[in-house]
C-alpha cells in the first residue's frame, strides 16, 4: 500500500517536471535584448529577438510592428510611435521541429494631461478647528497602479495615496485630504504632485506634475476680518495700503488710525491708506460691528529707515600700528531704524570677521556704534577693514536686505625684521652674494660684520667676488627691533674634505 502510494508520487512529480519544463521560456532558444520596456506613450520603441541555435524560422508577432518569419537569426520589433494600449509583442522560433514563443512585457505611460486642486463644497476664508475637504485631480494618465499622489503644505509631504487598480489604459483619478485648520494655517499653501514610479528602467527622476498651489485663509480672534497683507514693512517716507474685508453680514467697518482713517461705511473691503508715511508709533486697526459687538484687528507697521551714515574709525589712536599689539576699530550707524533689525557685519577684505546684533525695542531712530578688537600680526599689514550696516526685515522686507557699507579703514602694522633661517651656508663661486633682505615695516636698515671686513656695509646685499672664506654677520635692524643672519661662507674645496 505505501509502496503504491510512492510509485503514484514518482509518476505525477516527473510528469509535472517534464510539463514545466516544455514551456519555460529559458526553454526557449532566443534572447530578447532588452528583456522588457517602459516606453512613453506614442514613443518609439526598438527591441532585438536572435537566437544562436540553427533553425528553420523566427519572426515577431504583435499589432503593431510584427516581422515576418524570417531566416535571419537577429530580428527586430520596432514601432516608431507605440499607441496601442493592449500590446503584447511576441518572438517565436522554429526549431527541433517545434515552435516555441518568448513575450515582450511591455509598460507604456502616459503623464497626466492636467493635475489640479480644490476645495471641496466650500468657497473663501475658512474657520479655524472646522474640517475641510481637498481634493486632487489627475487627468488622463497611465498606468494607475504607478501613480503616486503626492500632498504638500508648503514643502511639506502631508500625504500619500497609491492606486492598486491594474487598468492599463489612462483614467482620471481623484485624491482627497481631510484638513482641519489652525491660526497658524492662516496663509499656508497647499498643493498636490502625481508621480509615476516606474522602477529603475523607467525614465529618471520619474517624471510628476504639479498642480497649483491652493492658498487657505483661515479666520481666528473672534474677528472675522481678513487684512491684506497681515502685515506691512515700510520704508520712512514711503506709501501703504492695506485692505481689509469680511465675508460676513454686519453693521459697518472702518478703519482707525493717526493717518489715513476711513470712516465707518456697510462696505465689505475697505482700504487703509497713506501715500508718505512718516508717524513712527502708528497702529492702524480695522473694526467691524456685527452680531451686536463690535471686534477689532490690529495691523503690525514696521517702519525702517536705512542709515544716513555708517563710518569705520580707530580709537583712541593714530597711524601704524604695532604688531600683537591690541587696538579697538569702531562702526559708527547714524540715524536708523528699528535698531532690532539692525546687523552690524566687521570685514577684513572680502572675510566676514564679526557681528553685531541689537535687541533695543525701540522704534524710532537711533545712533548705533560696533567695536571690534584686533589684535594685527605682519600678515594684517595693509589689510582693509570695513563694516557694513545690514536691516533684516523678514520676508514682506526689501528684498534683497537694504544695506550700507563704511569706507574701508588700511591698516598699517610695524613688525621687526624676521629672517626665515638664522644661519646660511654659501660656497665661494664667481657670482657671490650674500642676501640679508627681509620683511619689516618700517623698512629696515642693515649692517654686515665680518673680520674680513674693514669697514660697515650698509646694503643688505654682499656681493663680491673677493670675499675669502669665513663668518659674515648681518643685522637687519627698525624701529621694532633687530634680527641677525649668520652666513658661513665656504670654499668650493672644503666641502669634499669636511666629512665629518
Ligand atoms: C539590435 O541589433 C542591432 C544590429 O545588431 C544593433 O545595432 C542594436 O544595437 C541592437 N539593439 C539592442 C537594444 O541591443
Ligand atoms: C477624464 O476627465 C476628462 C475631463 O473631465 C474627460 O474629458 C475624460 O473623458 C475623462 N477620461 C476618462 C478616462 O474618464
Ligand atoms: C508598477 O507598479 C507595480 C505595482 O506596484 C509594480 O509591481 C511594478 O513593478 C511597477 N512597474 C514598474 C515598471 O516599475
Ligand atoms: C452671530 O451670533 C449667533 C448667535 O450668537 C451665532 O450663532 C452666529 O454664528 C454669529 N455669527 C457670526 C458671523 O459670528
Ligand atoms: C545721532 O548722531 C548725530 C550726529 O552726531 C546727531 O546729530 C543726532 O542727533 C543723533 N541722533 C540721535 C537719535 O541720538
Ligand atoms: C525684526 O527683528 C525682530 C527681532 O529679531 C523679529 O522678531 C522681527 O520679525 C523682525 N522684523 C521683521 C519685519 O522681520
Ligand atoms: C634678496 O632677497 C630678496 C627677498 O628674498 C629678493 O627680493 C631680492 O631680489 C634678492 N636680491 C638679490 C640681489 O638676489
Amino acid at each position: 500500500m505505501l509502496q503504491h502510494f510512492f510509485g503514484l508520487f514518482y509518476l505525477l512529480a516527473v510528469s509535472q517536471l517534464l510539463s514545466f519544463t516544455g514551456s519555460h521560456a529559458d526553454e526557449c532558444p532566443v534572447q530578447l535584448n532588452p528583456q522588457r520596456v517602459i516606453v512613453k506613450y506614442g514613443g518609439s520603441v526598438s527591441v532585438n529577438c536572435s537566437t544562436s541555435v540553427p533553425h528553420k524560422g523566427m519572426g515577431w508577432e504583435a499589432s503593431e510592428g510584427s516581422v515576418p518569419m524570417t531566416r535571419d537569426s537577429l530580428i527586430t520589433w520596432r514601432v516608431s510611435e507605440l499607441r496601442e494600449w493592449g500590446i503584447q509583442p511576441s518572438c517565436f522560433i522554429n526549431y527541433n521541429k517545434e515552435q516555441c514563443t518568448v513575450y515582450l512585457p511591455v509598460t507604456i505611460y502616459k503623464t497626466p494631461d492636467s493635475v489640479s486642486i480644490s476645495t471641496v463644497n466650500h468657497n473663501g476664508p475658512m474657520m479655524e478647528g472646522n474640517q475641510y475637504e481637498l481634493q486632487c485631480d489627475v487627468l488622463n494618465v497611465a498606468p494607475v497602479q504607478n501613480l503616486t499622489v503626492n500632498w504638500y503644505k508648503g514643502q511639506t509631504l502631508v500625504d500619500q495615496t497609491i492606486f492598486t487598480d491594474t487598468i492599463k489604459t489612462p483614467v482620471n483619478k481623484t485624491s482627497k485630504l481631510l484638513i482641519r485648520p489652525d491660526r497658524a494655517d492662516d496663509g499656508a499653501q497647499y498643493w498636490c504632485e502625481a508621480k509615476l514610479e516606474l522602477g529603475e528602467e523607467g525614465p529618471r527622476p520619474p517624471p510628476t506634475a504639479s498642480s497649483e498651489h491652493l492658498s487657505i485663509t483661515v479666520y481666528y480672534s473672534d474677528c472675522p476680518v481678513q487684512l491684506n497683507p497681515q502685515s506691512v514693512v515700510v520704508k520712512f517716507g514711503g506709501p501703504v495700503s492695506v485692505d481689509c474685508s469680511t465675508y460676513v453680514p454686519h453693521k459697518g467697518m472702518g478703519w482707525e488710525a493717526s493717518e489715513g482713517v476711513v470712516p465707518m461705511t456697510r462696505d465689505s473691503l475697505i482700504t487703509w491708506r497713506v501715500s508718505e508715511l512718516r508717524e513712527w508709533g502708528i497702529e492702524p486697526s480695522c473694526f467691524m460691528s456685527y452680531n451686536k459687538t463690535q471686534c477689532t484687528v490690529t495691523l503690525p507697521v514696521t517702519i525702517y529707515k536705512t542709515p544716513d551714515s555708517v563710518s569705520i574709525s580707530t580709537v583712541n589712536h593714530n597711524g601704524p600700528m604695532m604688531e600683537r599689539n591690541q587696538y579697538e576699530l569702531q562702526c559708527d550707524v547714524l540715524n536708523v531704524a528699528p535698531v532690532q533689525n539692525l546687523t552690524v557685519n566687521w570685514y577684513k577684505g572680502q572675510t566676514l570677521v564679526d557681528q553685531t546684533i541689537f535687541t533695543d525695542t525701540i522704534k524710532t531712530p537711533v545712533n548705533k556704534t560696533s567695536k571690534l578688537l584686533i589684535r594685527p600680526d605682519r600678515a594684517d599689514d595693509g589689510a582693509q577693514y570695513w563694516c557694513e550696516a545690514k536691516l533684516e526685515l523678514g520676508e514682506e522686507g526689501p528684498r534683497p536686505p537694504p544695506t550700507a557699507p563704511s569706507k574701508t579703514l588700511n591698516v598699517e602694522v610695524y613688525y621687526k625684521p624676521k629672517h626665515s633661517s638664522s644661519t646660511e651656508t654659501i660656497y665661494i663661486n664667481e657670482e657671490l652674494t650674500l642676501n640679508c633682505t627681509v620683511k619689516a615695516n618700517p623698512a629696515p636698515t642693515y649692517s654686515w660684520h665680518s673680520e674680513h671686513l674693514k669697514e660697515t656695509i650698509s646694503s643688505s646685499v654682499l656681493r663680491s667676488s673677493t670675499l675669502s672664506s669665513g663668518i659674515y654677520t648681518c643685522i637687519a635692524t627698525n624701529s621694532q627691533g633687530t634680527d641677525g643672519k649668520v652666513f658661513i661662507l665656504k670654499s668650493t674645496g672644503a666641502q669634499s674634505f669636511c666629512s665629518n
